[in-house]
Formats: C-alpha cells, structure tokens, sequence
C-alpha cells in the first residue's frame, strides 16, 4: 500500500521544500528520490512509485491541490455541465515526469526489487472528482450518481479510457506490476458495486492487457467485505489486496483459493506496535502464509507510525516465512 510519505523524517525533509505535493509528483527527480527511500531504509521486496491517483483528473484538466494539512482539494464538479469543461482525454503530456520517474527509479534499484506502479479505480477518482475533497461516506458522488446517472456513466468511461492509457505507459516505462486502488469502494450499494467498481476495473484490466499481454495486476476494492467474491469473479486481476477489516476465514476460503492475496494488518495495529503489534502480524501468517500471499498493510501507513514499529514488524516477518 502506501510506504513512502510523512511519516519518513528524509520524506517530510523534501517536503517542506514544495509548496504543492503535486509538484513533487511531477518532479522525476525528487519523486525518484522519495520512492527509493522506504526501500533504502527498509529494504522492502518492492517499491511504490511515488505518485498520487489524482493526476489523472489533473490530466483532464480539473485544478487539483494539496494542502499541507487536510488532504486534497479540486473545484467540484457539481452538475452535468462540469463535466463538459473536462478533457475528453487525459493529456499524456502532462503524465510524462511520473513515466520519467519510473525510467529513473527501474534504473537504481537492484533485480531482486520489483517496481509497482498504481493508479485510482474510476469509482474512487470520481468521488474525489466530484466532492472536490475527501470526505467519509462519499455522499456527493453517490448523489450525483443517483441524479445524473448518465452523466455519472460518461465520467466513469472516460476514467476507465485515461486509466488504462495511464497504466499502459506505467508498464512501458518499466514497472513490472500495477495496482488498482478502489479505496472507496466499499461505500457502493450491491448494485452500484458492480456498474461502478466491476466493470470499469474489468475494463481497465482488459485494456492494459491488450496493449501490454502479460501485465501483472493488482486489484484492492477496499471495504468489499463478502462482496471481495464477486469482484475476484468479474475483475481478472492477478492479485488482491485485502484490507484490514476482512473476515480472515472468508478471505481465506473464498478468495486465496482464487487468487493470491496481498494484506492486511491494519495500520492503526502498526502504530500502536509492541505486543498487539505481533499478535496482529502473527494472525496474519497463521491465516495465509500457507498459501500464495504478500504480507502487506490493510490499508497505507499512518502518519504518526514510529519507524521502529516498521522495523520490528518487518523482522518478525522475514524471521517467520
Ligand atoms: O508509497 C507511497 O506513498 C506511494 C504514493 C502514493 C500516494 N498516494 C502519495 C501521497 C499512493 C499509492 C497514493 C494513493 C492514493 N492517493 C489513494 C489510494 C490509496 C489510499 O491511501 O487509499 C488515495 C485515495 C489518494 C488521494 C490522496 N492523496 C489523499 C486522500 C491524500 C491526503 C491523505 C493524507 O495522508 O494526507 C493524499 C496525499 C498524499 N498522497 C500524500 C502522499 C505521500 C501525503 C501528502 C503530503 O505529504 O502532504
């Protein structure tokens, strides 16, 4: 999940020094930099290409910002008209620092460190897209979908077309798997799972292997719960991530009888480190060390988390697989 961002002192150092996140995003450089950090300090199995999902609706022309505190902020679209002054397309030009930064980053680390790239499903893009923020239930973007359900549909196309274009060059710039965040992808009525989180993830996967035939692929429908079953079902992605809140019997059972899983200790557990710390880890390996698995976070690293819970955390795991 997410490994780089602020709670690394060497991170928040190249931080202060942009005014806006996106610039460092966009800055092959400094972006290299901070994706080899975890990976320099850590010596993690693979990095996470130092990036945001929302350069996609930047590439489509909505303002995107970051405040320092507070998480992002875009000009919300708020009715069927908003959606007309985007893009049709997403323009490439604007993606080719983070295609530069993976060129840099596959460079520098050594054979045995793989490189993911990553991009956001089309249903949590959207959500950000149309709130201009985050928020809790994702009430606008629902909203907006029960309202403006064709316009809602166009979005989400048009998500799925510049995604798939995004992962496809991602590929080409030398990474050697991507993931799929749909991190809100749990607050979706059964029916709305499917059109909106489905679909377009089977969409994407479709495309990116039709231009790119052996792309190994990630998929991490956070918040699925039992419906995890039905998006192993319908998106034929080669791995899934699981998030911390999913029953370990059922992800067990139903889907890494499937597919391989990545996951899931939750990052408050990592936090808190110490004993709740290894009992949570220790869960974890009972449940699916036997099968094919990636021990990974539930979800990305809090930005309060001590390093040497990471490090504990990551000898007690090289020490039992
Ligand atoms: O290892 C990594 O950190 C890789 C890069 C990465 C970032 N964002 C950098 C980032 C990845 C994989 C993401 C994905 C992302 N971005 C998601 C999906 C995964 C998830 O966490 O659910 C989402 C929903 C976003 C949108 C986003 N970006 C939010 C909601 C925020 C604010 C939250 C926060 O922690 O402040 C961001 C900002 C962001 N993206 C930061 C980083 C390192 C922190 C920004 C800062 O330093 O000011």
């Amino acid at each position: 999940m997410r490994q780089a961002g602020r709670y690394l002192p060497e991170y928040r150092a190249i931080r202060r020094k942009a005014d806006n996140f996106l610039d460092l995003c966009f800055n092959p450089k400094l972006a290299a930099e901070i994706t080899l950090q975890p990976i320099r300090r850590f010596a993690f199995d693979a990095a996470v290409l130092f990036s945001d999902i929302l350069v996609i609706p930047h590439a489509l022309g909505q303002r995107v910002s970051f405040e320092q505190a507070g998480g992002p902020r875009l000009e919300a679209l708020k009715d069927e008209s908003a959606l007309g002054k985007l893009r049709p397309e997403i323009d490439q030009g604007v993606l080719e620092p983070v295609y530069e930064t993976i060129e840099r980053v596959a460079k520098e680390l050594p054979e045995s460190v793989a490189l993911l790239g990553f991009c956001g499903a089309p249903w949590t893009v959207a959500t950000y897209m149309i709130a201009g923020m985050g928020t809790s239930d994702q009430l606008p973007a629902r909203e907006f979908a029960y309202r403006h359900p064709e316009a809602f549909a166009a979005l989400i196309d048009s998500l799925v077309e510049g995604s798939a274009a995004y992962l496809i060059r991602q590929f080409k710039a030398g990474v050697d798997a991507v993931q799929i965040f749909d991190t809100w992808a749990g607050v979706l009525p059964p029916d709305g799972f499917h059109r909106y989180c489905i679909e377009p993830c089977a969409k994407i996967v479709a495309k990116a292997r039709k231009d790119v035939p052996n792309a190994k692929m990630i998929g991490f429908p956070r918040g699925a719960g039992t419906r995890l079953k039905n998006y192993v079902a319908g998106v034929p992605v080669d791995a899934v991530g699981l998030d911390w809140m999913i029953d370990f019997d059922f992800a067990r059972d139903e889907i890494q009888s499937r597919r391989p899983v990545q996951g899931n200790l939750d990052p408050l557990a990592l936090l808190i480190g110490g004993k709740t710390l290894d009992a949570a880890t220790d869960r974890i390996i009972e449940a699916f060390a036997s099968g094919p698995f990636i021990f990974n976070l539930g979800h990305g690293v809090l930005p309060a988390t001590p390093i040497a819970h990471i490090e504990r955390l990551i000898a007690r795991v090289r020490s039992l697989c």
